[in-house]
């Protein structure tokens, strides 16, 4: 029986894929990358430093830039998002969420989040959804990045529950890679094509109900 939930956050819970997309095309521009939505796609669940480098290999940089620039680069990608963060409210929070964080909870499931980013626990300040999360892997402790299971596993272990006990939610391929790997049930927000690997897959946050889970987990 499924006893926990274990959420990623950006794209999930809210749209900052959005803003993490839009600060990384500014630097791709500035790097003089081509931006495409397979780039763009391929970032989603993708860490930090991770990031810049699947942007660099894509044009061909990736040994352009001494560790140091590197470094330099990516804080100048994370002031702008911040930036952004900063600007956002529990308005923010996508359609059906906060609904559905109530219901699980109220429900006495158990939550914790599995967010490669390091700005997490901010954005849900901002999102005023703190209390809903006292369980958080912390990415610094993460020796590998999505699609490996680590991230998925630790959030299972923190909520002491079997993986096979927790449904991961995601908006990322990576993601879902790294909730099958771990031995959760996945569930997939967005495109059904790019989501594929998912064990169930809702086109967008607002069908995210217990009943839904609950038929397609029947
Ligand atoms: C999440 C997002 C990625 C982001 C990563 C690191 O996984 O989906 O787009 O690059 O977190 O975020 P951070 O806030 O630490 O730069
Ligand atoms: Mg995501």
């Amino acid at each position: 029986d499924i006893k926990g939930f274990v959420f990623d956050l950006d794209g999930v819970i809210t749209d900052t894929s959005v803003l993490h997309g839009t600060a990384w095309h500014q630097l791709a521009d500035y790097l003089g990358v081509a931006w495409s939505k397979e780039l763009a796609d391929g970032l989603k669940g993708i860490s930090r430093m991770d990031s810049l480098e699947m942007i660099l290999k894509a044009g061909g940089k990736e040994n352009d830039y001494t560790p140091e620039q590197k470094v330099e680069l990516a804080a100048k990608k994370n002031t702008n998002y911040v930036a952004e963060v900063d600007k956002m409210t529990p308005a923010n929070i996508l359609p059906g969420m906060k609904a559905f964080l109530d219901d699980i909870r109220d429900k006495g499931y158990l939550l914790s989040l599995a967010s490669a980013s390091k700005n997490a626990p901010r954005v849900l300040a901002k999102l005023e959804l703190t209390d809903y999360f006292p369980e958080i892997v912390d990415p610094a402790s993460l020796k590998h990045g999505k699609p490996d299971p680590e991230i998925y596993t630790k959030g299972a272990q923190l909520l002491n529950l079997d993986p096979a006990q927790c449904v991961g939610l995601e908006d990322a391929a990576a993601g879902v890679q790294a909730i099958n790997a771990a031995g959760e049930t996945s569930l997939g927000i967005g495109d059904a094509t790019e989501l594929g690997a998912a064990d169930m897959v809702f086109a967008d946050t607002s069908l995210v109900t217990l009943a839904n889970i609950e038929k397609h987990m029947a």
